[in-house]
């Protein structure tokens, strides 16, 4: 098996002085790939040199996931130090944040976890596969003091040393003014969306002035995300000509492209991938694009956000742009 070694992938400082790679592995499978194959890709991913993580207790597939890291720690593929777990709590257990990020560790046989994120910042709930028109009755808009409730209960996880960092996911600049005032312990990395064609540069920058990493979910447009997020108009962003073409260049695919954009954009891209993640780990550690090929891509930007995000509207909103305060 070809591998990368994983000192040579460049990695980023947390504000706590703690070291991430630059690239991670998504593990989503999208409602599409069974949790065998993720985890079996997961397998393949440490041993070819991945040492981030991106997990989540609404993707189905910790416990799956665990097995790997129990078999990788006591084959000693690497030791638990030097991997880099993140997980996230899914919306309806927002008022049991410990139990169930408990569950999380022991499903990842991981003791601890790395960084541990708030999955959307509502408790908004939905049925895992559901279709884009699902409503669920009990959803509401963002409420200060119940993201705050959610908040203090990661900030206790800290304090308990279950987690090590905690982090926000699919915020908006209003939403973090209104809540970073008042957090004890800062966020230390935020998970946004971010491909070629959605590069939401005001929040990233917003993110950077106050010391959180930007984490960049979908890095090469989810071609295969989930029916409910898939809408005529979208954009496939490893199509654009520009991207095509400086992969004809670099003699890269165009997801090559997109994921060293990202890298070089500072923003950790995870990727999923079954069966490109060596391609997606190696096209980090070489061929940079040139100062050019950056402010063309930068150019690209359409503001197509792929997860509008309909099954977590509650009654009365106007529709999913409310959802991101726009
Ligand atoms: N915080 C959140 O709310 C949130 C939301 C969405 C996603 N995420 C996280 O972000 C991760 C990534 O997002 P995503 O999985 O939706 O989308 P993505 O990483 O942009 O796209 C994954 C798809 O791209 C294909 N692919 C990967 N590398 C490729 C390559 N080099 N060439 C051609 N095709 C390639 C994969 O196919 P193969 O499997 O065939 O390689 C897979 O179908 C998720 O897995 C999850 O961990 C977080």
């Amino acid at each position: 098996m070809k591998r990368i070694d994983p000192s040579i992938i460049p990695k980023k400082k947390l504000y706590t002085g703690a070291e991430i790679p630059c690239v991670g592995m998504g593990t989503f499978g999208s409602d599409r790939v069974a949790p065998a194959e993720v985890s079996e890709a997961v397998e393949g991913a440490i041993r070819c040199g991945y040492r981030l993580f991106d997990c989540a207790a609404c993707y189905g597939n910790e416990a799956q996931i665990g097995q790997v890291f129990r078999k990788v720690l006591e084959e000693k593929v690497a030791e638990r130090e030097e991997l880099f777990i993140m997980s996230k709590v899914w919306n309806d257990m927002h008022r049991e944040v410990e139990k169930a990020c408990r569950k999380s560790i022991a499903d990842l046989a991981c003791g601890y976890l790395d960084m541990y994120f708030i999955h959307w910042p509502f408790p908004n709930y939905h049925a895992p596969g559901c279709d884009v028109d699902a409503r669920n009755p009990d959803s509401r808009p963002f409420s200060e003091d119940e993201f705050l409730d959610t908040y203090r209960q990661c900030e206790e996880l800290a304090n308990q040393g279950l987690i090590r960092h905690i982090g926000i996911s699919n915020m908006t600049i209003p939403k973090l003014e209104a809540v970073l005032p008042k957090l004890r312990i800062m966020p230390a990395a935020a998970e946004i969306e971010m491909h070629p064609a959605f590069q939401q540069k005001e929040l990233k920058e917003y993110l950077e002035a106050r010391g959180i990493v930007p984490v960049g979910y979908m890095p090469i447009g989810s071609p295969r995300r989930p029916e409910r997020d898939i809408m005529d108009e979208d954009i496939v962003d490893l199509e654009m000509p520009r991207i095509r073409e400086i992969a004809g260049a670099h003699g890269v695919s165009p997801a090559a492209v997109a994921l060293k954009w990202a890298h070089q954009n500072g923003q950790i891209p995870i990727p999923f991938s079954i069966h490109h993640y060596y391609e997606n780990l190696e096209c980090m550690t070489k061929d940079p694009l040139t100062e050019e090929e950056m402010a063309s891509i930068a150019g690209l930007e359409r503001g197509n956000r792929l997860v509008k995000g309909h099954v977590f509207l509650w009654e009365g909103a106007k529709d999913w742009h409310e959802l991101w305060d726009e």
